[in-house]
């Protein structure tokens, strides 16, 4: 998907909260890849790490473009940026507990693919092909997901819809009040 050129400024950026309206667009393929990308890759990867939290997409950041960093363990090296990632060959499935830096707070379950394939690109624009299963392939879909609009909230079942209405009923009453004052 194209559209209208993406703007945005890399020292401005914050991690965005649902409800933000900015959680649910469907974010545009990447095609420039310019100076500013490793640098939004690097505010996002500055971002992820103090929240503590496995991944973030470009959409968590109000940025609608199609790209997220990850970090299974924390170190440095580890460090990883997918743009324009496409999910092959899904196997298998498993519900395990997930969160999400844009809904803090909650955790969900969620039934994922068990193993999987991940084509994308780098920074520079050059291929990138994996095999992921478990942790790494649940976090591909989760942030796969958000680059198409959809939350864990899209995907929890009923007893989790339950048990976390008040605390989004919350979020709702808190973001209305900040976006009306
Ligand atoms: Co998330």
């Amino acid at each position: 998907m194209r559209g209208k050129p993406v703007d945005y400024d890399v020292d401005r950026l914050s991690i965005i909260h649902y409800p933000d309206p900015r959680l649910r667009q469907v974010c545009q393929e990447v095609t420039e890849f310019d100076d500013k990308l490793p640098a939004l890759a690097a505010k996002m990867a500055t971002l992820r790490r103090a929240d503590k939290g496995v991944g973030l997409a470009a959409a968590q950041v109000g940025v609608p473009l199609r790209m997220f960093v990850l970090n299974l363990t924390g170190e440095e090296k580890d460090e990883m940026v997918f743009v324009n990632p496409v999910i092959h060959d899904p196997q298998g499935s498993k519900e395990t507990e997930e969160g999400c830096l844009s809904v803090p707070n909650i955790h969900v379950q969620v039934r994922r693919p068990a193993r999987c394939r991940i084509t994308a690109q780098d920074l520079k624009g050059n291929p990138i092909e994996l095999e992921g299963e478990d942790l790494l392939c649940r976090v591909w879909h989760h942030e796969i997901d958000h680059l198409n609009g959809i939350l864990i909230l899209d995907r929890m079942g009923p007893s989790d819809r339950i048990a976390t209405r008040k605390t989004l009923k919350e979020m709702e009453a808190t973001y209305q009040a900040r976006v009306s004052a």
